[in-house]
């Protein structure tokens, strides 16, 4: 009899991870599902604390909202609440729902953390009064708490001034209770979750090159049951892990590949990354796969302006697997990063810095010479989730300890990756 033995060591290099739902999505798929005749029954709703704020909304909004595990099932309509609305450390949560209650009748008042109440809200409030919004805020509209008299409203063309998923859906939802048209133009395209999941509501667009146009007065059907692929932004996390631990492979199952948010992975094939993508599916719209990643020698690159839309929430783990490539990786244009849930310019080039990495700050971005090997310190998440995983994941390649201060805010969008790298590095010890 035949022995048939399995050589070890490349199993023992591979590890598998799946990543939560895509947070963008599920925001959206409560906020439509809450404006649908019927019932929705949505599955892998990611466990953040972002998304868990979008659910509590809507209930405090009326909306019948019962969950179990990854699940939610969702129906009811949208009425006047007895109390103001948190909307915790969520911008998409704010900008999106503004646009929601801005046409629905009701008096409604909006606030959130300490972040969130500093953060631009402008943007959504100056296109949403020219569509008629009884809408106000703190600073003449600039910030939260926002308190809006909802009632009818009248659809506009609007060019965008910069690109903004969040500020563009805000405007179609407005649009879908306007009278007449509601048309956005954008320069530059951002993410487009909202135009696909309006589609599997059965509303129609009128999408040409970078104009959307949306009919008003139109009736959302729910399609019954909605599922939610795997968040690129988290698997962003994995696939630096996998480009920067030496001898280390990482598979990262089912995860939405949506052409809008995927700018990082023509940036890391640039800079020479091993990265396969197997796309198998879609998914209500969404195009989905898993993707395939090895430690890689990288080379540092340009990032363009034009691609920042497709990676604005990956550049501070861009900046991580930049300073393990050769050479220079430069990202310029990219001054939303100031108005994030934190100031992520200053606050990847203030951390990055501290772990030894030669980082320079720009106005607009910010300058990486990779190659430098990093020292262990104490660095600070600076309240956003963000910047605290992309230090964790910048913590495997640093000699010694690194310590990251106020690092559970990484429950906004992940709150398992803590664990989960923990796992990974445990098995990559004992290779
Ligand atoms: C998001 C849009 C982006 C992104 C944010 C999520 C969305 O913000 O940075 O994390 O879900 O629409 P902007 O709309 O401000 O670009």
């Amino acid at each position: 009899m035949a022995w048939v033995l399995e050589g070890l060591k490349e199993k023992e290099r591979q590890y598998e991870v799946t990543v939560p739902g895509d947070k963008s999505i599920a925001h959206r798929a409560i906020m439509l599902a809450s404006l649908a005749q019927g019932n929705t029954h949505i599955t892998g709703i990611p466990d953040g604390a972002d998304v868990f704020t979008t659910i509590n909304v809507f209930r405090q909004l009326g909306i019948d909202i019962k969950q179990t595990d990854d699940e939610l099932y969702i129906e009811g309509s949208i009425g006047e609440p007895n109390r103001p609305l948190d909307m915790g450390n969520s911008g998409t949560t704010a900008r999106l729902t503004m646009g929601i209650l801005a046409g629905t009748e009701g008096y409604f008042v909006l606030t959130g953390d300490e972040s969130l109440r500093e953060r631009p809200m402008k943007r959504v409030i100056d296109p949403l009064r020219l569509m008629g919004a009884d809408i106000d805020g703190r600073a003449n509209g600039a910030l939260l708490p926002v308190g809006i008299r909802g009632r009818r409203l009248r659809g506009i063309e609007y060019e965008m001034p910069k690109a903004s998923a969040q500020v563009k859906s805000a405007l179609l939802l407005a649009g879908l209770q306007a009278e007449g048209t509601t048309i956005v133009h954008e320069k530059l395209k951002s993410r487009d979750h909202t135009e696909r999941l309006l589609a599997s509501f059965g509303v129609k667009l009128d999408v040409s090159g970078s104009s959307i146009a949306i009919k008003g007065s139109q009736v959302l059907k729910s399609p019954g049951k909605l599922e939610i692929p795997g968040d690129f932004s988290s698997a962003a996390f994995w696939i630096a892990v996998a480009l920067t631990v030496p001898r280390s492979t990482i598979e990262i199952k089912n995860v939405g590949l949506n052409p809008s948010r995927i700018g990082l992975l023509t940036i890391l094939k640039r800079m020479g990354a091993k990265l396969e993508i197997r796309e198998h599916g879609n998914i209500f719209g969404e195009p989905v796969g898993d993707l395939l990643v090895s430690y890689s020698k990288l080379k540092g690159t340009e990032v363009e302006k034009e691609i920042i839309p497709s990676l604005i929430d990956e550049l501070p783990i861009l900046a991580v697997i930049s300073a393990q490539a050769e050479g220079k990786t430069e990202v310029l244009g990219a001054e939303e990063l100031r108005v994030k849930e934190t100031d992520r310019i200053k606050s990847i080039c203030n951390n990055l810095g501290k772990l030894g990495v030669d980082i320079v700050e720009q106005k607009d971005g910010f300058i990486v010479t990779g190659g430098r090997g990093l020292i262990g310190n104490t660095v600070s998440a600076d309240g956003d989730h963000r910047m605290a995983i992309a230090l964790a994941v910048a913590s495997l390649n640093a000699n010694g300890i690194t310590t990251i201060k106020g690092a559970e805010i990484a429950s906004v969008s992940y709150p398992d990756f803590k664990l989960k790298l923990d796992d990974f590095a445990k098995v990559n010890r004992n290779i």
